[in-house]
């Protein structure tokens, strides 16, 4: 029976048990008479050593083959090591060598290599430790995703990926097309039909009937944003509440992120800690102070005031009813916060149309959660529940009432006060790894002139 590494470095199997292991050779060191096999099979950052004797059968043709890359099976015995890098080693009995790897044709040499290079050869790259960690790091959140809303009751309900709405009203959508004119009536949908941006819209429908409902699916965007910020495909997770409010979205919100990032720092200590020492210094006392203290609350106007007060200058100037920048959410959350903060009560014209309108009849019940190193991770709302002021705000947008006769339709038939949020899962990858580019923190990065692989 194959065994993971992972299990045998937990020290899960006795000295002296018998075991099969198979993975990818990181190194091979022949010493003559006998030869160190440093091998990875992805469940862990560290390799298992397999000390290989010569008097295994076949021994000179697998010091030829086991070069770096080539794939194994050992069946060996447990001992302890005299090395001091590790507690246990593999002594092997029976070598095979399933794979080999010409050594002058492997782009994966022991240096290291550039992240761009990396990208280039993404069916090769999750063989590197930082990918290997990236990946781990990403499963541990998407499960502890699934975890926290599960624990409160939450529905996960699926959304469609092709659709007919533009829930952010922005225009970024990529098509869905089978026709090479524009006729779409003879379109496959009969009208034109998108990828979609959000499945918010549809997530309301749902919470509207069950109450509490998150969605975890890829979106969508064509916007031209060449940045370390930004995916053209992308992971997003958007939670929908019936009868709750700003309050209680934000609430939800802060719980989530906390509850991600202290499931990281219980399950992924090994990956973390080689973050923190290649990766960013300090990670992990950075992500204790996240997961627990609690965010800082500003609201947009004040917000404003503070960065219009800030001693630096910003490359865009900010004034009230201006978009926040990247530069300015970063200034907040990291250095005059120094923490994760949540901005409220943006103006009207600068957010989508389903947000719930103020008393004030200038700003939005919103809320975007800025943190230190990213920016925006989380934008949410409480969304407009009264038919008549949703009518208006669906016109001051300039948007068809007649393409959202459903939505509308929720707010006729048993309308509640609601709210939810949308988190960018490879932002809150990118926030736990410490790792500067999204397009490392997804296994294969859509962005512009790029959809490879
Ligand atoms: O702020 P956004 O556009 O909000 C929505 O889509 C709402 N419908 C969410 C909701 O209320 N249900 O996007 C939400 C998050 C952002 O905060 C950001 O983390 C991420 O999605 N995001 C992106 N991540 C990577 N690449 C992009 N192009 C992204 N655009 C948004």
């Amino acid at each position: 029976m194959r065994i993971k590494i992972k299990e045998i470095l937990a020290s899960k199997h006795p000295i002296g048990k018998p075991v099969t292991v198979c993975g990818w050779v990181r190194t091979l060191r022949d010493q003559k008479s006998f030869a160190f096999i440093e091998l990875n099979d992805g469940s862990s950052l560290a390799n298992l050593q397999v000390v290989a004797d010569e008097k295994i059968p076949g021994y000179a043709d697998i010091l030829r083959n086991a070069t770096t890359g080539a794939s194994l099976s050992v069946k060996g015995h447990l001992v302890e090591s005299p090395g001091k890098n590790q507690a246990l080693e593999l002594k092997a009995d029976e070598i095979r060598v399933l794979g080999t790897c010409p050594a002058d044709k492997y782009p994966l040499q022991k240096k290291r290599h550039s992240f761009e290079f990396l990208r280039t050869i993404a069916h090769l790259r999750p063989r590197t430790n930082t990918q290997g960690a990236v990946l781990r790091v990403r499963n541990a959140l998407a499960h502890a995703t699934h975890l926290f809303f599960q624990q409160q009751g939450f529905l996960y309900i699926h959304t469609p990926i092709i659709t007919g709405s533009d829930c952010e009203g922005g225009g970024e959508m990529f098509r869905v097309t089978t026709i090479e004119n524009t006729d779409y009536a003879k379109d496959f949908f009969g009208k034109p039909a998108y990828l979609t941006v959000s499945g918010q819209l549809e997530g309301e429908i749902m919470a509207l009937a069950l109450s509490d409902i998150y969605t975890f699916g890829p979106t969508f965007r064509a916007e031209n944003s060449n940045t370390t910020r930004h995916l053209a495909e992308f992971w997003m997770i958007e939670p929908e509440m019936a009868f709750a409010d700003l309050k209680a979205d934000m609430e939800c919100a802060q719980q989530y992120l906390q509850f991600c990032v202290k499931y990281a720092l219980e399950h992924c200590r090994e990956d973390l800690e080689f973050f923190d020492k290649f990766i960013e210094n300090g990670l992990i006392k950075r992500l204790q102070h996240v997961a627990s203290s609690p965010f800082a609350h500003l609201t947009y106007a004040d917000a404003v005031e503070i960065l219009q007060k800030a001693p630096k200058t910003f490359e865009f100037p900010v004034a009230w009813g201006t978009d926040l920048q990247s530069e300015h959410e970063r200034y907040l959350a990291e250095e005059y916060c120094k923490k994760p903060v949540i901005l409220t009560d943006y103006p009207a014209s600068i957010k989508a149309f389903y947000m719930r309108a103020n008393e004030d009849g200038k700003t939005v019940a919103a809320m975007d959660i800025l943190v230190p190193k990213i920016g925006e991770i989380i934008g949410g709302s409480q969304r407009e529940e009264r038919l008549d002021v949703l009518e208006k705000k669906i016109a001051d947008h300039g948007l068809s009432r007649s393409d959202y006769w459903w939505y509308l339709e929720l707010r006729e038939f048993g309308s509640v006060p609601h709210a939810g949020f949308g988190l960018g899962f490879e932002r809150l990858v990118l926030f736990t790894t410490g790792m500067e580019n999204i397009r490392d923190v997804i296994p294969f990065p859509r962005y512009p002139g790029h959809a490879d692989f």
